[in-house]
C-alpha cells in the first residue's frame, strides 16, 4: 500500500534508487530496538502526535529511520536534516522519502552551504517541536526567531530536544545569555542515553571506525585517548580490551585521576604526541591537537575525532604543516608534512564512528531514541506551557526505559520490600 504522504512533502536526497536498500537496513535496525518498538505499537493506534509538526535534524542513520518511523506511526508530521556533513547515510535518506513520506533534506558529503540550505528547508515545515543533535537545527531556529526573519516559523512552538553533550553545553549557554527562546529537554542527560550510548555506543563504533577507515592492528598500539568523560572512558576502555597501550590525556584533574587509577597511562597531549600511534580525541573542546603536537607525531601516526564537532583536531594547522595531501582511502587522508614525517586524518576530523563506520549499533539507540520519543510526547502534550529553559529528563522515564531494555534482554531484577524502602529511606536504624 502506498504510504499517506504528509502534506509539507519536498525533499533532497542524493538517489531515491536506493531506497530498497535503506529500506532493509532500517528494518534491521528496528529487530535490535526493541524498547522503541514498543512504543511504537502502544501509541500508534491513539496518534498522540497526531497534528503535531517535529522538525529533526540528526544523522540520518538506519537507527534514526526507526525513530522517524515511530514518530510518524504515533502521527507527527515530520521534515529531517543531517546534524553532520559526513554522516548521512544516503540508503536511509532515499527510504525515508520514498517508504515513509518523510520530507527529508540530506546526503552525505555536503558543502556548508548545503548543510545550512537543508537545515533551513527543515524549518519550512514550521515546527511545533524540534530535534536535534549538536544544537545547529535550534540555533538557526532562534536566529530565524531572533532576527523576526521568521522563516515561515509561525507558530506555536512548543519546545525542542537534544541528543549530545556538545549541544547541551550550548544550549545551557544559550540559556545563560537569556537567549533562549523556547524549552528544550536535553535528552543526554538521560542515565539511560549519555551512561550507555556515549559510552558503550561510541567506544565500540570509534574504533570501528578507525579499523574499516584503516585496518591496522590496534594490539600493542599506543592509543592516545583525549578526554576521559563518558566518550573517552568508553574508547580507552575499548582501545585497552583490544590489546593497545592506552595513554589518556585531561585538562579536569578528577577525570585525568580516575583515568589513571583505572590503568591508563595520563600525560600532556604535547609529551603523549611523541609516542602515540593513534590519536582520538573526544572532548567536546576544540584545539585539542595542535600545530606543536602534530610536528611531535612519528612518521605514520592516525588521527580520529569523535567529539561532535571537526575543532577538536587543528585542521588548519594541519594544513599549514603539510607539504601536500594524498587520498588513501575515502575515509583517510594522508599529509605530508614538512619535517618529512607522513599522518592520516580519518573522516576529515569529523565525528569517526559515522563518517567511517555507520555510527552506533542499534542497541545502544533503542535507549537514547525511547528518550528522544518521550520526549518529544511530552512536549506535544505541554502545548506550550513549558518555560524556556533547559530541562533534564524525569527520573521515573529513565527508570523506565532502564527496565523495559533489560525485560528485552530477558534479565530479571529484585524489587525492594516495604521494609528494605523504609529503612533506605529512614535514619532511625543504626548500629
Ligand atoms: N561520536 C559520537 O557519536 C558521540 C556520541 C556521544 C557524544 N559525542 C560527543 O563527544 C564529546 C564528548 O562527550 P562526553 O559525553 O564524553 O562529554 P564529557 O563532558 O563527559 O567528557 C568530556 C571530557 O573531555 C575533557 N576535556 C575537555 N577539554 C579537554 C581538552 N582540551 N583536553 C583534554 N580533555 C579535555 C573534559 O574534562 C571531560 O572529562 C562531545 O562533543 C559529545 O557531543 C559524540
Amino acid at each position: 500500500m502506498a504510504p499517506a504522504f504528509a502534506v509539507f512533502m519536498e525533499y533532497r536526497v542524493k538517489d531515491l534508487a536506493l531506497a530498497e536498500e535503506g529500506k532493509r537496513r532500517i528494518d534491521w535496525a528496528e529487530a535490535h530496538m526493541p524498547v522503541l518498538v514498543a512504543l511504537r505499537k502502544k501509541y500508534s493506534e491513539t496518534k498522540p502526535l497526531k497534528g503535531i509538526r517535529v522538525a529533526g535534524c540528526l544523522h540520518v542513520t538506519k537507527e534514526t529511520g526507526v525513530l522517524v518511523r515511530t514518530l510518524k506511526a504515533a502521527g507527527a508530521e515530520l521534515s529531517w536534516c543531517g546534524c553532520n556533513p559526513l554522516s548521512t547515510q544516503d540508503d536511509v535518506a532515499a527510504s525515508l522519502v520514498k517508504h515513509d513520506g518523510v520530507s527529508v533534506f540530506a546526503s552525505r558529503g555536503v558543502s556548508t552551504k548545503e548543510y545550512y540550505d537543508d537545515i533551513h528547508s527543515s524549518m519550512k515545515l514550521n515546527p511545533h517541536i524540534t530535534i536535534d543533535d549538536g544544537a545547529d537545527l535550534t540555533v538557526e531556529m532562534h536566529k530565524a526567531l531572533e532576527q523576526g526573519r521568521n522563516g515561515g516559523l509561525a507558530g506555536p512552538l512548543y519546545g525542542g530536544t537534544e541528543e549530545t553533550t556538545t549541544g547541551v553545553v550550548r544550549l545551557r549557554a544559550l540559556q545563560k545569555s537569556g537567549r533562549l527562546l523556547y524549552p528544550v529537554i536535553a535528552v543526554n542527560d538521560a542515565e539511560t542515553k549519555h551512561d550507555f550510548d556515549n559510552i558503550y555506543g561510541t567506544g565500540q563504533s570509534a574504533l570501528d571506525g578507525i579499523i574499516r577507515a584503516t585496518n591496522v592492528l590496534l594490539s600493542g598500539k599506543n592509543i592516545v585517548v583525549a578526554g576521559y568523560g563518558h566518550v573517552g572512558k568508553g574508547v580507552a576502555k575499548r582501545a585497552s580490551g583490544l590489546g593497545a597501550n592506552v595513554i589518556v590525556t585531561e585538562v579536569d584533574p578528577i577525570a585525568a585521576l580516575k583515568a589513571k587509577l583505572d590503568g591508563f597511562a595520563v600525560a600532556t597531549m604535547n609529551k603523549a604526541a611523541e609516542v602515540g600511534d593513534v590519536f582520538i580525541t573526544t572532548t567536546g573542546c576544540k584545539d585539542v591537537i595542535v600545530a606543536d603536537d602534530i610536528a611531535k607525531m612519528k612518521d605514520g601516526a592516525i588521527l580520529a575525532n569523535a567529539g561532535h564537532f571537526n575543532v577538536e583536531i587543528s585542521i588548519p594547522d594541519l594544513e599549514k604543516q603539510s607539504t601536500g595531501t594524498k587520498e588513501i582511502n575515502q575515509h583517510t587522508m594522508q599529509y605530508s608534512l614538512k619535517n618529512g614525517s607522513r599522518v592520516y586524518l580519518i573522516g576529515e576530523g569529523r565525528l569517526v564512528n559515522l563518517a567511517a563506520a555507520e555510527g552506533h549499533p542499534s542497541e545502544v539507540m533503542d535507549m537514547s531514541f525511547a528518550n528522544q520519543f518521550l520526549s518529544v510526547l511530552k512536549l506535544a502534550q505541554s502545548k506550550g506551557t513549558m518555560k524556556p529553559i533547559v530541562y533534564n529528563i524525569d527520573k521515573q522515564q529513565d527508570q523506565e526505559i532502564a527496565l523495559a531494555k533489560l525485560q528485552s534482554m530477558g534479565v530479571d531484577i529484585d524489587v525492594l520490600t516495604p521494609e528494605q524502602k523504609a529503612y533506605l529511606d529512614g535514619f532511625a536504624e543504626g548500629t
